[in-house]
């Protein structure tokens, strides 16, 4: 029911009519209690900036940010969290009483489901990293956090671009190796307890390709996360249940990201079983 005291929030992107934040965020607000609606914003790239100053004329609560404003939409806040500067990429905004405040949750998404979904407390000494864009970047910022992780093998199909980011967050070359995609060997992958993919290889409608040419290097140690979640079963996650390794899809971390976007805006514990319930039927119902 919507009141005169309803707060709005919302996600800003383009295109933005696919996005299943409104449905995970308002079961979420109904499972609160709370007098508040979560709805999705279509926001042009030459509107942003007038979006934004909607944003604090309206006093809407808070906004999620998704593509392609992750990155533009950082020059009209009034602060960015440490985390968020260093990933260089925002995708929640807090309005803190007429401030707005922004902060990057996919590392924390990316690091809770692997600890409440694939019980990984302590990450393993090598992990390997597929992909070199937005949700990579996140993904790395989080692991280099991790002191236990010594080595990380980034392999994306343009070297350069993950020449760029292992430079632009491990500039002294420490515990990032970059290869190509392609060329790989598969000797990274045979060492490595964690392999994540980060590409969009294997995401609706190319449900029938892999990043990996050759999957023989998978093993039955590892855990393989494909951040994919439409579909929830991609074909990496196939060939790596085929040798036996544990695998997890990318609506845990999609959750996660969202359930502390809500802790930032409400200040309540968000209700996550809530959450990836609404999340696993509007995806098994669309996949
Ligand atoms: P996101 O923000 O979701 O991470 P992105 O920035 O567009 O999306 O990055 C997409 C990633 O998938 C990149 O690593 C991209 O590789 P390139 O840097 O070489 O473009 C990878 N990718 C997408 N399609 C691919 C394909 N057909 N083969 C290999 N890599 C692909």
């Amino acid at each position: 029911m919507i009141t005169g005291r309803t707060q709005i929030l919302g996600v800003i992107g383009d295109p933005v009519e696919h996005t299943s934040s409104p449905v995970m965020h308002n079961a979420a607000l109904q499972a609160l209690g709370l007098d508040w609606a979560y709805v999705a914003f279509h926001v042009l790239p030459a509107d942003l900036q007038a979006a934004l100053r909607g944003m604090r004329a309206l006093q809407l609560r808070g906004l999620n940010v998704t593509v392609p404003h992750k990155q533009a939409v950082m020059a009209e806040l009034d602060e960015i969290a440490a985390e968020a500067r260093i990933i260089g990429a925002v995708n929640t905004i807090a309005n803190e009483d007429g401030r707005l405040c922004g902060y990057n949750t996919d590392g924390y998404g990316f690091i809770e489901s692997l600890r409440q979904e694939g019980g990984m407390e302590e990450l393993p000494s090598q992990v390997v990293l597929l992909g070199a864009g937005g949700a990579a970047r996140a993904i790395l910022h989080a692991l280099l956090q991790r002191p236990e992780v010594e080595k990380i093998v980034l392999l994306n199909r343009t070297v350069d671009r993950a020449e760029a980011l292992a430079g632009d967050l491990d500039p002294a070359g420490l515990r990032v190796e970059v290869e190509g995609l392609e060329e790989h060997d598969g000797s990274g992958i045979r060492d490595a307890g964690l392999l994540i993919n980060s590409t969009s290889i294997g995401m609706h409608p190319n449900e029938c390709s892999s990043p990996l040419r050759n999957a023989a290097c998978l093993h039955a140690e590892m855990l393989v996360l494909d951040i994919v979640y439409k579909p929830l079963h991609t074909r990496l996650m196939e060939q790596a249940e085929a040798v036996g390794a544990r695998v997890l899809n990318g609506l845990g971390m999609l959750v996660f990201q969202g359930a502390r976007a809500l802790e930032i805006w409400t200040g309540k514990k968000a209700p996550v079983a809530v959450m990836k319930q609404a999340a696993l039927e509007r995806f098994g119902a669309a996949s």
